[in-house]
């Protein structure tokens, strides 16, 4: 994928980030992919006073896709303010898993231009998804 989309990713990822409700935790994550249909779709996190039922940036992200129309992911960018690279979450590794190839990209920063590249199968290698199932595709 171009370098000029990879940066417009984390671009929107930052913007996206500043609209985070992250009170307890103080971590404020963005997310932004790329889906098939060409257009970006941004997510960020959304804490609640109920610690367990906060939500990921890149769910959030994966939600607007759904509800844009868009089935698949081409690249994800995921940014936060941390001495590294924020990589996604377990449980988000997976969400990405569900509309993903092993080839799509997942890319990871900080504010500080701390970058690190990655496919879906570095990230979650032999993975379980949809074509596990009877009715997958
Ligand atoms: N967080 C994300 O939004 N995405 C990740 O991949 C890592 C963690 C959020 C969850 C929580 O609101 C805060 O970061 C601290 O864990």
């Amino acid at each position: 994928m171009d370098d000029s989309v990879i940066t417009a990713l984390f671009d929107a990822a930052a913007q996206v980030r500043l609209r985070a409700h992250a009170p307890y935790s103080g971590f404020a994550v963005g997310a932004a992919l790329r889906a098939d249909d060409g257009r970006v779709y941004t997510g960020c996190n959304v804490e609640n006073a109920a610690y367990p039922s906060g939500t990921c940036a890149e769910q959030a992200a994966i939600a607007a896709m759904i509800a844009g129309g868009a089935r698949k992911i081409e690249a994800l960018a995921v940014v936060a303010d941390g001495p590294r690279s924020v990589t996604p979450c377990g449980a988000c590794r997976q969400r990405i898993r569900e509309f993903a190839s092993n080839s799509t990209q997942i890319h990871a920063g900080n504010l500080t231009g701390s970058r690190q590249h990655f496919s879906m199968s570095d990230l979650l290698p032999h993975s379980f998804g949809p074509e596990f199932l009877p009715q997958g595709s």
